[in-house]
Formats: C-alpha cells, sequence, structure tokens
C-alpha cells in the first residue's frame, strides 16, 4: 500500500472515529507521530489554529464550498483553471491589496456561508494549506472585516490577479 493511501486511510478512519480534528490536522498528526516528535495524544490536543473557533466546522465548509474546484488539499486543478492554495495563498498577505483579494475573489466572497464562517474558513486555510508563506505575524480575519470586504466583490478577478501575483513574485528574496 502507498504511503498516500495509508495516510488517507489513516486519517480516514480518524475521521470516522468522531474525533474534533479535520482531515488536514489528522494526517498532519499520522505524520509527526510516526516520526515520533509529537506524541500523538498531545498533539491531538495542542494544535490550533488563530481565529478557528472550531476546525472541524470550517473542515466541513470547505468540503462543501470549495473542494469541488480547490481539490482535498489546495492543489492546482490538472488544466490550471484553478490555481493552488497549497503552498501560496498566504504570499497574498504580503503585498498591499492581497489580504482584500481572498475576501473578495468570487469563491470566498459569493460562498453560501456566513461572514463568520468565511472568516474562520480562510484563517484554517491559510494555517493548513499555506503555513510556511504566512508573514512573521499572522493577523487572521476577523468577522467584522470579513463582513466589509465582502460588499465589495472584486470586479476584475483576472487582471487584480496578475497585477498580486506580479507583486508576490517581484516581492520574493
Ligand atoms: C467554481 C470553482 C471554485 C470554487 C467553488 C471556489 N473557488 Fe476559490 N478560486 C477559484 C478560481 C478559478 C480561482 C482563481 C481566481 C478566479 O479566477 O476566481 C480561485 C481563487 C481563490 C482564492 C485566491 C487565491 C488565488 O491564487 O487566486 C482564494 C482565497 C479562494 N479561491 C478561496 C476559496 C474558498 C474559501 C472557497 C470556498 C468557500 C472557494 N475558493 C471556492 C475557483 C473556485
Amino acid at each position: 500500500m502507498s504511503k498516500g493511501l495509508t495516510l488517507a486511510l489513516l486519517s480516514a478512519s480518524l475521521w470516522l472515529q468522531g474525533g474534533n480534528h479535520s482531515l488536514v490536522w489528522a494526517s498532519e498528526v499520522a505524520v509527526s507521530a510516526a516520526a515520533g516528535t509529537v506524541p500523538k495524544q498531545q498533539a491531538l490536543t495542542s494544535l490550533q489554529f488563530a481565529g478557528v473557533s472550531d476546525a472541524n466546522r470550517a473542515n466541513i465548509n470547505y468540503m462543501l464550498n470549495c473542494q469541488g474546484c480547490h481539490g482535498q488539499f489546495g492543489s492546482e486543478s490538472l488544466d490550471g483553471a484553478v490555481p493552488a492554495l497549497k503552498d501560496y495563498v498566504g504570499n497574498f498577505l504580503h503585498v498591499p491589496g492581497g489580504r482584500e483579494f481572498l475576501v473578495q475573489v468570487p469563491g470566498s466572497a459569493n460562498a453560501a456561508i456566513s461572514d463568520a464562517a468565511l472568516a474562520e474558513l480562510l484563517n484554517w486555510i491559510l494555517q493548513t494549506q499555506s503555513r510556511a508563506q504566512l508573514p512573521a505575524v499572522f493577523r487572521p480575519f476577523t468577522t467584522a472585516e470579513v463582513q466589509k470586504l465582502r460588499q465589495n466583490p472584486e470586479a476584475d478577478v483576472v487582471g487584480t490577479r496578475a497585477a498580486l501575483v506580479l507583486a508576490i513574485e517581484q516581492a520574493a528574496p
């Protein structure tokens, strides 16, 4: 059995056991437990994400509202039409306008979930899929911030995204 499949099955079984922890958490825990770095129980109880009051809910909201396009782990779609969130989306927090874009992009702004749930979901995505790209001081989205930004959905998604990606590339060391 491949390592990926083993992890997937382990994640699924942890999930089915009804733990309070997301699939992503479960697989991270499985990895660190296998490596012997963090006692599993400690990992299960100490993993917390800023601005996320219920990671299980965030994961379910991701599955129901985002996963259809962004995939289970936020990878780029095979045809390249959906960009990777994984190992990338945190970069937007480094450039002017990027933070706003993460809320105003159609997938976020139009999601049929509350402002509080969207703030939590974005904070969860950023910390589970793109932790390494986060700024040294990560300021989580708040409900009030999301509520305000959502009233102005992005009008020129393609153009704004291209400009932001260029700024990210130019800011890269
Ligand atoms: C119908 C497909 C689709 C769904 C559903 C979707 N997205 Fe997206 N998402 C995209 C595409 C395509 C882009 C690239 C920008 C654009 O063209 O909208 C994107 C871009 C993003 C970005 C900006 C990152 C970047 O590199 O552009 C974020 C953040 C994001 N989506 C979050 C979400 C969240 C959160 C959800 C669920 C609530 C979601 N998306 C649902 C297709 C989708």
